[in-house]
């Protein structure tokens, strides 16, 4: 089997990882990939939002696996499917899940899906009655893709308006939401339209600083498996939120396949949906699939053909998994570029923002490197992993040291 795989991050440098290691796979492409990816296999340029262009790309492969939300909201799913070519992912249709986040709220109101009560307002005058209807702690959200940036949950009723202005400005509608307390966990469900496949949860660190301090971020590492959830988390997960959403999808004639992000708090009042992404999530994929021994590209296949039905139990690797993220100076807000890297050839090093320049690799993104660790415990994961993350040279690189921390102990 012949697979691209569509995107450039730590995510898709995963992805390509495990697919590497499928027996039944004898290539992989990436495209436009990055400096590492390009140091294990082919990577072709491409402008992911084109949908046509995907599938001008995807001529030749058995699956295209796409790894961000911006082809799948633009069509790249549809356009494969119009070629003939077999893509993992949902349509356009489907993946108004995340392209839309009052679309997501319709579908999990009429699913009967546990998630925070919320309105949606067009117009100023309706943000701050909203505002001041849920109170505080403040969640605002942008309705589209804003590619993290869109939500603001804060104390602070002078920010939170200011970011509702800002969306409305922009012209995005604006959901206002009930605050969920509680712990986070991602739980990413193998979907065909019809059937659901959860792998195990993880857990990622949005904050930029140990200890949850300062702005949000892509994401600064993850764990999996999580040791403080209950065990049937993953099944609670496809009971109450996977399976109806695809029923609901199915109804209205927009079947749903490819991964489900299932967002999920974890509330005193039992877990409630935060979120959904139509990809996988980026930092978690990197340490659920660290674990995951069934080969990846026969699921990914099969949840494509609808024929996941037939795929007999996951199997997954005893012990834990860690990924710690390497970010550049001055991230998030302004991160630098062009600093030279030295040592990201260890096992278990991913590659985010990296280029070559001049023979040498240097930085190219916020987000530079992931280390991606695994050890029978999560204390022995997070060791290894932060041994590799201290050997490597990045000038004013930064990362958390608390991944996983709380977790191992
Ligand atoms: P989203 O883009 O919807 O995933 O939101 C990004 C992050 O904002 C989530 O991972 C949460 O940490 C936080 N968040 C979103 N919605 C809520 C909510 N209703 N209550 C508390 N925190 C939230
Ligand atoms: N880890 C958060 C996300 O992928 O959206």
């Amino acid at each position: 089997m012949r697979v691209l795989v569509v995107g450039s991050g730590a995510r898709e440098h995963a992805l390509v990882t495990s697919l590497l290691a499928d027996p039944a796979i004898n290539k992989v492409v990436a495209a436009p990939g990055n400096a590492g990816m390009a140091q294990q296999i082919e990577t072709q340029p491409l402008d992911v939002s084109d949908p046509a262009a995907v599938a001008t790309l995807g001529r030749g492969f058995d699956l295209v696996v796409i790894g961000p939300e911006v082809p799948l909201v633009a069509g790249a799913v549809d356009a494969c499917r119009e070629a003939g070519i077999l893509a993992f992912g949902p349509t356009a249709a489907a993946a108004q899940l995340e392209g839309s986040k009052d679309f997501a709220k319709q579908i999990m109101v009429s699913a009967g899906i546990p998630t925070a009560e919320s309105e949606t307002v067009s117009d100023a005058e309706a943000l701050t009655r909203a505002l001041d209807r849920f109170g505080a702690p403040y969640v605002v959200k942008d309705d589209g893709l804003a590619g993290g940036k869109g939500v603001v949950v804060t104390d602070d009723r002078e920010a939170a308006l200011k970011h509702g202005r800002a969306c409305l400005a922009a012209g995005s509608r604006v959901l206002l939401e009930e605050y969920l307390d509680g712990p986070e966990a991602s739980v990413f469900c193998i979907c065909d339209g019809t059937t659901v496949v959860p792998l195990l949860p993880a857990q990622d660190f949005k904050r930029v600083g140990d200890g949850d301090t300062g702005p949000n971020t892509g994401g600064m590492g993850a764990y999996c498996p999580l040791p403080w959830a209950d065990p049937d988390l993953a099944q609670w997960t496809v009971e109450h939120v996977a399976q109806p959403a695809l029923d609901e999808m199915a109804r209205r004639g927009t079947a749903y396949q490819g991964v489900l992000y299932v967002g999920l708090a974890l509330t005193s009042k039992g877990p409630r949906v935060v979120e959904f992404n139509v990809r996988f999530g980026d930092p978690e994929t990197q340490a659920v699939l660290a674990l995951l021994e069934t080969p990846l590209g026969g699921l990914l296949s099969a949840a494509a053909a609808g024929d996941l039905a037939d795929v007999p139990p996951l199997s997954w690797r005893d012990g834990a998994a860690v990924t710690v993220v390497l970010a550049a100076a001055g991230y998030p807000q302004s991160p630098r570029t062009g600093d030279v890297i030295r040592g990201a050839d260890a096992p278990g090093v991913l590659h985010a923002g990296t280029a070559m320049r001049d023979g040498e690799l240097v930085s190219s993104g916020g987000r530079v490197l992931n280390v991606v660790a695994t050890g029978q415990t999560l204390a022995d994961a997070r060791e290894q992993a932060y041994a590799t993350v201290r050997r490597i040279e990045l000038a004013d690189g930064h990362y958390r040291t608390d991944i996983a921390l709380e977790a191992s102990r």
